[in-house]
């Protein structure tokens, strides 16, 4: 299995339904998927799961993360609190693209409640499948997410 087929899951309960569809696409894909979410009595809280996944891919021990909860706000300021992670709230194939080509984006976060212009599964199919772009202005610009001097 190499390395870039790893993705570490999250989710709280208001997404888990959609999360679970997700580690689906993922695993028919051949992705090694490890799913983090733990759901008690119908509740899990979202940083708890976000910290969790932000970490595994602060690390590196992950490339790739995947968070969701209702609205994706939630998982987003959590997985952008770590160095070197670029958590994108992602709603289109067009934002995926872009946070992938632009970014360089390695958590993807979705909404599981709110109204999305997109499927789920459209999203990171697109975000999972885009490249970096590499070139040099995106890249300084990345660069300059974690210091601004940088070159
Ligand atoms: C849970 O009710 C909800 O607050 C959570 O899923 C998320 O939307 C937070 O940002």
């Amino acid at each position: 299995m190499p390395d870039d087929m790893r993705i570490a899951v999250g989710s709280d309960h208001a997404a888990e339904a959609a999360k679970d569809e997700m580690v689906e696409y993922l695993k028919s894909r051949g992705y090694d998927v490890v799913d983090v979410t733990v759901v008690v009595d119908g509740r899990a809280d979202y940083p708890i799961a976000g910290h969790k996944v932000a970490r595994m891919v602060h690390s590196g021990e992950f490339p790739r993360g995947l968070l969701m909860c209702g609205t994706g706000l939630g998982m987003s300021y959590v997985a952008n609190r770590y160095k070197g992670v670029r958590g994108a709230l992602c709603l289109d194939r067009d934002y995926a693209r872009l946070a992938r080509e632009h970014n360089d984006s390695n958590i993807l976060i979705m909404p599981g409640r709110a109204t999305i212009y997109a499927p789920h599964r459209e999203i990171l199919e697109t975000w999972l499948d885009t490249p970096f772009s590499g070139v040099d202005r995106h890249a300084r610009r990345v660069r300059q997410i974690e210091d601004p001097e940088a070159e």
